[in-house]
């Protein structure tokens, strides 16, 4: 086992580690959002109460301050928020390319914005209890906004948009991925439209009630006055730190800005790496993820989560020796295991790889998969190599048809001949794959072995020969001729994946077998029967050598001739296959299902 490999084996013990194994900093970024956003929410109920009264507001005020100013509430708050930050700044540093989408723009923009927004209520609030141990309620915080300086209400509505539209497109981000978030997405949209709108109208309802209120000298005796309001000298101070805090924030970010750059210097100091697209290369300095190499040339890739390492849709298949690769992270790793490609040392994250040399690549996913594609976890075939048995079934004189009835009963026939056969083949557990015209290409073995997918074959012909026997009944009250039809089947191994482009991929098999079903289908007129099976079918499924007609014939292409079966009546079929008759699965006889099998990943 490779290094890359053993880094990567499936963690076999319980689900306590294999949960721990897939934190990464991303992980821990979202459940400090998830406590911030918490205490929003929390605290903008309380606002959303000033549409009752602002006594409601100070009594629910209590309940709030107790869990967040409780030394564990506090403890979590102030951790959730330095991490949260300090987490957010190291994602603005790390970030090679700000291709971003509009919402992340506004995400981070917003973010960003936050401290500045924040700073005149948490030093005029929160401070107070800190340095001079006053605490301060609604009573002194609308004071200080609506009568001594009315201004100020106005930054505490832009801090409250700017906080929670940013946690809401986070959040957004987040669930997106996640099976249920469509289920619920009415009721949280009701949410985060309703619980702001209410909160600016409890703080402006809340607000006037406390200017009336100001009007009263005992009120104000008793809300406004020292300890409560801080003296002129603790003002002084407070507002030298209000002032003092953007050019303190300034210089961060800008710290920020220039470790970037210097990184940019330093790595193109050393040099670049190319990365072999299957149709192009482009020269990247080292240090830029895979992705990122992408994006920065406009290479189409898909990166449903915006390289995050939380939905592999950027996965990526490297040629050469894996083992020269940087080894996956801990969350690459998980991530690559979780869907099932985790053993696979030449699969790779491309959102997480950064390649220290030259590397050839191929992007495993169509760059146009969405988030609904994995939230469904439809999980592309890559390519794979697989025995399956092809079933070719072609409806037999459509053309004359054709030309003797009226376009709309042509195709309401072949119609319903498609589904005579796609019924049969479903019932028989196997996957119409293709539909040609007038005719289907079913595949079996998807999910079966060799044995049981013969034998399922076998089984839908006769399913076929009984449907179409049904519709000839039809046929015959209408006075219009019978339907005829041929099936070739073989069995062999084959390529299957999904081959296309962008919005037109379409999963199939390919090999030299599924070309052999379609001669035997072709060779059915010839031969006067309904089924031609090769012997390779005839045998896994167990059916007696003697119970069905043979004959030797040559294939176009292939140098030695084939040993076939014919079968005239395919309804006898069943009965062929005795005992193994019970050892064939069944899958889901619904016609209109006609795609390809998927696994979930
Ligand atoms: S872009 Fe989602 S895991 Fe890489």
């Amino acid at each position: 086992m490779t290094d890359a490999v053993a880094a990567r084996a499936p963690d076999a013990s319980s689900s306590l580690p294999r949960f721990l194994r897939g934190i990464g900093v991303r992980q821990v970024r979202i459940a400090c959002g998830l406590v911030l956003f918490s205490y929003l929410v929390s605290h903008f109920a309380d606002h959303a109460l000033g549409n009752v009264s602002y006594a409601a507001m100070e009594a629910w005020l209590r309940y709030h301050l107790a869990w967040w100013r409780s030394p564990l509430g506090t403890a979590l708050l102030y951790t959730a928020a330095i991490v949260h930050f300090s987490l957010g700044l190291w994602a603005l540093y790390q970030r090679r390319h700000f291709r971003y989408l509009t919402a992340e723009i506004a995400q981070l923009l917003l973010g960003l914005s936050i401290p500045l927004w924040l700073d005149i209520h948490l030093v005029g609030v929160r401070l107070p209890g800190t340095l001079f141990g006053q605490d301060r309620y609604y009573a002194q915080a609308f004071a200080a906004y609506w009568i001594a300086r009315p201004y100020v209400e106005y930054v505490q509505f832009g801090l409250l948009t700017v906080a929670w539209t940013h946690a809401c497109i986070g959040l957004h981000f987040w669930l997106r991925l996640k099976r249920a978030y469509v289920a619920a997405a009415p009721f949280l949209r009701a949410t985060v439209v309703l619980l702001p709108v209410l909160a600016l109208l409890g703080l402006i309802q809340g607000g006037r009630e406390v200017v009336k209120l100001a009007a009263d000298p005992q009120w104000r005796a008793e809300n406004l006055r020292p300890p409560l309001l801080p003296t002129p000298d603790q003002r002084a101070v407070l507002d030298a730190i209000i002032f003092y805090v953007p050019f303190g924030y300034g210089a961060l970010i800008a710290a920020v800005l220039a470790a970037r750059g210097v990184r940019a210097l330093r790595e193109r100091r050393h040099g670049v790496i190319t990365l072999s697209y299957p149709d192009r290369k482009v020269q990247v300095p080292k240090g830029l993820t895979v992705l990122e190499a992408s994006l920065r040339h406009r290479i189409p890739h898909a990166s449903v989560c915006g390289g995050r390492a939380r939905c592999s849709t950027c996965r990526i298949r490297v040629a050469g020796d894996p083992d020269e690769l940087p080894s996956p992270s801990r969350r690459e790793a998980f991530v690559l295991d979780r869907v099932g490609v985790g053993k696979d040392a030449a699969i790779r994250l491309a959102c997480q790889l950064r390649p220290a040399a030259d590397l050839a690549l191929v992007p495993l996913m169509p760059p146009n998969i969405d988030a609904a594609s994995v939230r469904a976890r439809v999980r592309p075939h890559i390519g794979e190599e697989r025995y399956i048995v092809s079933v070719f079934v072609d409806m037999r004189g459509s053309t004359k048809l054709a030309e003797e009835q009226l376009p709309f009963d042509t195709v309401f026939l072949v119609n319903q001949f498609l589904r005579a056969v796609a019924t049969a083949v479903l019932e028989a557990g196997g996957q119409p794959n293709q539909f040609l015209g007038d005719g289907l290409l079913a595949l079996f073995g998807l999910d079966a072995d060799p044995a049981t997918a013969c034998r399922q074959a076998v089984l839908a012909a006769a399913g076929i020969a009984a449907n179409v026997a049904d519709l000839n009944r039809h046929q015959a009250e209408h006075a219009r001729k019978p339907v005829r039809f041929g099936i070739g089947i073989h069995g062999g191994e084959v390529i299957i994946g999904d081959i296309g482009f962008r919005n037109h991929v379409v999963f199939t098999a390919m090999g030299d077998p599924v070309n052999v079903a379609a001669r035997l289908q072709d060779m059915t007129k010839a031969l006067d029967c309904a089924v031609v099976m090769s012997e390779e079918v005839r045998e896994k499924a167990g059916i007696a050598a003697d119970a069905l007609a043979g004959t030797t014939i040559s294939i176009r292409g292939r140098d030695e001739p084939m040993l076939i079966r014919t079968v005239a009546d395919p309804t006898v079929l069943p009965g062929l296959l005795g005992a193994q008759l019970a050892a064939v699965g069944t899958m889901s006889p619904d016609p209109s299902s006609a795609t390809p099998a998927r696994g979930s990943g």
